[in-house]
């Protein structure tokens, strides 16, 4: 069931079996008080998706549109824009190509962060953590959803590697359309990867510059949280 920017009312997707880790009840340094208004709550998935649902009522455009970072095998960051498309119940899952230069990355580090950052609510949220490959019918799913063109023009790109010309790209196209007709199924090198994140942190603009940042960390996926007051 995919979240479609401002197109669905979906944001927070409860995946099936996931199993929610146990939030920690006790927040690390800090009475829960402090950590009232925008920041309140005790699971930091519900957080995200309280902020994003803020940003679709105020962003002009891709209010999901995330900054994915990645690492190359030379150890240099990377990181280029990527929708979100998913926040689950211990992850975010976003769509791609898995033959592009971010997937070599993805793949072979098995860690990535990712930064949203809306200017018209003046708040971040930071996420860093581990990478799987989803490309069971929750990609099939979300690649149904999207519209016949965008599902043609995932065939057609070469994600990533040299083009000639625009008309070479718009040859290879009509020649997919043709081969595959109106319901072509989902690439086998195009599917979602899933962010386990062991660090999220909130982030919201302040008076001054004296910012509020609420970091939450875990040790892995299905632990609980602790919760920490950063300087700005
Ligand atoms: C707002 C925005 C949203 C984007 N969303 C996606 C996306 O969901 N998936 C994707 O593969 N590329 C998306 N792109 C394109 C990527 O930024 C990038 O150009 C492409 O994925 C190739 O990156 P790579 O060569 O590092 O693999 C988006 C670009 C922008 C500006």
């Amino acid at each position: 069931m995919p979240l479609d920017g401002l197109h669905q009312g979906r944001v927070l997707l409860l995946v099936a079996g996931s199993g929610r880790s146990v939030v920690s009840k006790s927040f690390q340094g800090m009475e829960m008080s402090e950590r009232d208004g925008i920041f309140a709550g005790t699971d930091p998935f519900e957080i995200a998706t309280r902020w994003l649902e803020d940003a679709k009522g105020s962003e002009p455009n891709d209010p999901n549109a995330i900054a994915l970072a990645t690492v190359d095998s030379e150890g240099l960051p990377n990181v280029r824009m990527v929708l979100l498309k998913e926040i689950e119940r211990d992850a975010f899952v976003f769509y791609t190509n898995y033959e592009s230069a971010k997937a070599a990355e993805l793949d072979s580090a098995g860690k990535a962060a990712f930064v949203m950052h809306w200017k018209s609510l003046r708040r971040q949220i930071r996420v860093r953590g581990t990478i799987t490959r989803e490309t069971g019918p929750q990609a099939d799913e979300y690649y149904a959803s999207r519209s016949l063109k965008s599902r043609l023009g995932a065939w057609a790109s070469k994600q990533s590697r040299p083009l000639s010309s625009r008309s070479a790209l718009m040859a290879e196209v009509a020649k997919v359309t043709a081969k595959l007709g109106p319901n072509p199924p989902r690439p086998p090198f195009w599917g979602g990867y899933r962010l386990e994140p062991n660090e999220i942190e909130f982030w919201a603009d302040g008076a001054f510059r004296l910012h509020d940042r609420f970091q939450w960390r875990r040790d892995q996926a299905g632990s609980g949280w602790q919760v920490q007051r950063l300087n700005p």
